[in-house]
């Protein structure tokens, strides 16, 4: 995400902003522009208020060709309650590390949906997740303001931060987006949006090396299962049906 790309936000539903997201929005005024109905159309892409269903009403982004694009971290949780995972049979569990220390800091560097931080979260872990994408943030931010985790979220470029300011991480996460290759098998809906807006992240190498001078105890990268591993001095890989995660131990 290298140049500044404006985001329309409709005016008429800057009154839902919670205080937080209405001083992200304020913030960033050269990304986030109030636009009146009159200016939004089926065919064009913005934030709103969706004021359908009383209980559940959200910030959306609609996208023009896939939809609308929210997070709902209270499905996602109560989906992980129930699955009442064993933590030694957990392929992710395995290779942060929480089998040895269920409680450790572990960031997750990309955050996205937060699929994955709910995931670890879960799990028993002390999570901080970074996110720079301001929409992704922004959908992050609303999803929290609807139910309430105990999930540091911060927004930016987690490897431009003030890291002085933050205890170090044991362990961390990192999944970037790589650039496909060749369209296969179309994906779900909310991820073919999710890849409208963010794009591929092109610096893992050099993103892999920061990382390894920041966590105290490992890192860990998401692939999916036959992917080219980033660097080749791994300390263990844990499979599962269609990912395989990389660790690299630090010494
Ligand atoms: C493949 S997605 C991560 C998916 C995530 N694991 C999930 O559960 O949805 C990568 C995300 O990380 C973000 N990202 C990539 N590099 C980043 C960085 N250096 N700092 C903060 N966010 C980053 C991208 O904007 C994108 O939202």
């Amino acid at each position: 995400m290298d140049t500044i790309t404006k985001f329309k936000i409709r005016s008429s539903d800057v009154s839902y902003l919670s205080k937080e997201e209405a001083h992200f929005i304020s913030e960033h005024s050269d990304i986030f522009i109030p636009v009146d109905d009159s200016k939004l159309c089926e065919n064009c892409e913005y934030l709103y208020y969706d004021l359908d269903d009383k209980k559940e009403s959200r910030f959306k982004f609609h996208s023009i060709e896939n939809g609308d694009l929210f997070f709902d971290f209270k499905q996602q949780l109560e989906y992980h309650r129930k699955k009442n995972y064993s933590l030694s049979k957990e392929p992710l569990a395995k290779a942060l590390g929480l089998t040895v220390k269920r409680d450790r800091i572990v960031w997750d560097v990309t955050c996205g949906t937060a699929k994955d931080a709910l995931l670890i979260y879960s799990f028993g872990a002390k999570v901080v997740a970074f996110e720079r994408h301001p929409i992704i943030y922004f959908l992050l931010l609303d999803a929290k303001e609807r139910f309430s985790v105990n999930i540091d979220f911060i927004y930016g470029d987690s490897s431009q931060i003030d890291l002085s300011l933050l205890t170090r991480p044991d362990t961390i996460y990192y999944d970037p987006m790589y650039p496909e290759k060749k369209k296969s098998a179309l994906p779900r809906k909310e991820m073919q949006i999710f890849k409208e807006i963010v794009g591929p992240d092109t610096d893992s190498e050099n993103y892999l090396e920061f990382a390894r001078k920041i966590a105290t105890d490992r890192v860990v990268v998401k692939r999916s299962l036959h992917a080219p591993q980033i660097k080749t001095d791994i300390n263990a890989v844990y499979e599962g049906k269609t990912t395989r995660y990389d660790m690299y131990k630090i010494f």
